[in-house]
């Protein structure tokens, strides 16, 4: 082991350059290696140290657990030979990022790790869309969980249904069955929902409908998007003004 090596797992933020926190841009500033996943944006890679390592540790589909076994080995691999080695992840690392994960793996096998969290898609992507997760009077309580899972990790949507705002994240690929099981579980078919696609970037799209819509199959979103369900979703007319006004100055067409 090289001693003095130091492993970062960095929060990239949801995209935009602006929403990295200062300690995220200081780590990037000194490094030597960048390992960074498919979803974290070009402006925030460009901020690491001209000459760092950049090595593309995105997971090809479907072999999610090689892909990230190799990333441990290379992880490992750098800090034998460099400083400061970055681990940068879309989001938050520790929100369905799998960061806590690989910080224990890393611990186990001695070296020193520095996690510098990040502002999680989860919630920044609606407020800067204008849904707010919660807000007095119309949502008090709100719930961020994973459309990927089926079978036993599926999500227990009933109790979820209790939940005021609901968030998903990776749930475009299953949103007609998302939608199905929270109708089934009490929700009405007319309850608001919004994809924020893109979140933050200058090809952001928020897509809005209803549950019933989206149950049926004929609403079209791509991935990356935040799904959110709520009466929040509605609020985004009343908020529009300030959320243009947001994306306008991220140079984001209204
Ligand atoms: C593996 S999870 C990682 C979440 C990440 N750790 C975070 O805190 O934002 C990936 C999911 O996050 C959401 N996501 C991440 N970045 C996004 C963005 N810029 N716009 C919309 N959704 C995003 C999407 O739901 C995507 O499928």
């Amino acid at each position: 082991m090289r001693s003095g090596s130091k492993i970062y797992l960095v929060g990239a933020g949801p995209g935009r350059a602006d929403l990295l926190t200062l300690r995220a841009a200081q780590v990037l500033a000194r490094a030597d290696v960048v390992l960074y996943d498919r979803l974290v944006s070009a402006e925030v890679l460009a901020l690491a140290r001209p000459g760092a390592l950049l090595v593309d540790a995105g997971k090809e589909h479907g072999r999610q657990e090689e892909t990230q076994q190799r990333i441990l080995e290379q992880l490992d691999f750098y800090a034998r030979r460099h400083a400061h080695v970055v681990r940068l992840k879309g989001g938050d690392p520790c929100v369905f990022g799998r960061g806590a994960e690989e910080w224990q793996w890393l611990r186990e096998r001695g070296w020193e790790v520095e996690l510098v969290p990040g502002i999680s898609s989860a919630l920044a992507g609606p407020s800067l869309a204008g849904i707010p997760p919660t807000l007095r009077g119309v949502a008090r309580s709100f719930a961020v969980v994973t459309g990927h899972a089926c079978g036993d990790d599926e999500p227990d949507w009933q109790a979820l249904a209790a939940v005021d705002t609901l968030i998903v994240l990776m749930g475009v690929a299953r949103r007609a069955e998302i939608a199905r099981q929270l109708i089934g579980a009490g929700r009405s078919s007319r309850e608001a929902v919004a994809f924020v696609e893109n979140a933050t970037l200058a090809s952001e799209r928020v897509v809005m409908s209803e549950l019933g819509a989206v149950a049926e199959g004929i609403v079209d979103v791509a991935n990356p998007a935040v799904m959110v369900v709520g009466e929040v979703v509605r609020r985004r007319e009343a908020l529009a003004g300030f959320a243009a006004h947001n994306l306008q100055e991220a140079g984001v067409p209204s």
